[in-house]
């Protein structure tokens, strides 16, 4: 079945969708095996660049990202986060989408919503895109970092603007930070599948950023969910090689020719 019809069935039958996010080829064979959606998410601005926001990362550096992924993701539907500025009205949209998916193997592309560009989501749509939508926290448009959907009239700004993303013709939508009651009522309103991140397990999937998971990007608000500590294993990893190296127990005699 095709993998945009299967997560559909998913939603219908209620098993959830499974969602991260990787940068790499390597990354990209071992999440393959799990995922129904990965994400070249723009988030590699701030978790593997040390930039201060994703709006520093460009287009091109993003489709790096995206070919080396792309290298090995045979199964699951590989996103591209477009990056910010290069979708701000149809012409740049379409020039930068046809870009990424000429260069990479991407399968489909993930706009931000700014409440205002669903009509350069539906022409993309039109001309053949598969378009992921992104509402709530998006951080390609909000200076501060907030949970959405806590005031009445964002509330009702959020259901619209949900359904207008679906109208448009997007094939599922990311609720960064919603309030689960709103998320609840969104994920119930809309017939195509919402991928959560900090917005509860009322959502049809799941997202996180990997380097969050793996306890690599130091950054874990509430919504993360550590697995695993890789920094302290690399640290006790590289530590080892040092004493290795000023013991000279390595290289020995085996690893030279
Ligand atoms: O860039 C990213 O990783 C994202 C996810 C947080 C959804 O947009």
């Amino acid at each position: 079945m095709n993998a945009f019809v299967k997560i559909k069935k998913y939603k219908a039958i209620k098993r959830k969708i499974v969602c991260l996010t990787a940068y790499s080829r390597p990354i990209g064979k071992i999440l393959d095996k799990y995922c129904d959606i990965i994400l070249v998410g723009d988030s590699v601005a701030t978790a593997f660049y040390g930039m201060n926001n994703t709006k520093e990362i460009d287009l091109n550096t993003m489709i790096n990202h995206g070919k080396s992924v792309g290298k090995s993701v045979k199964k699951g539907i590989l996103v591209f986060d477009m990056p910010f500025n290069t979708y701000k009205n149809i012409k740049d949209a379409k020039k930068n989408v046809k870009k990424v998916l000429k260069k990479t193997k991407c399968h489909a592309v993930k706009l931000e919503s700014n409440g205002k560009n669903f009509n350069i989501l539906n022409n993309l749509v039109k001309s053949g895109v598969k378009v992921m939508g992104h509402i709530g926290y998006t951080p390609q448009y909000k200076k501060k970092f907030s949970p959405q959907g806590l005031k009445k009239n964002e509330m009702k700004k959020l259901i619209n603007e949900a359904k207008k993303i679906e109208q448009a013709g997007a094939f599922a939508i990311v609720l960064e930070c919603v309030n689960f009651k709103l998320a609840k009522k969104i994920t119930e309103s809309i017939n195509i599948p919402t991928i959560g991140i900090g917005s509860s397990h009322h959502c049809d999937g799941q997202i996180l950023v990997l380097d969050d998971l793996l306890g690599l990007s130091g950054f874990y608000p509430k919504f993360v969910k550590k697995y695993l500590n890789l920094e302290k294993l690399i640290s006790s990893a590289v530590k080892k090689f040092k004493k290795d190296i000023v013991r000279k127990k390595f290289p020995n005699s085996s690893n030279t020719y």
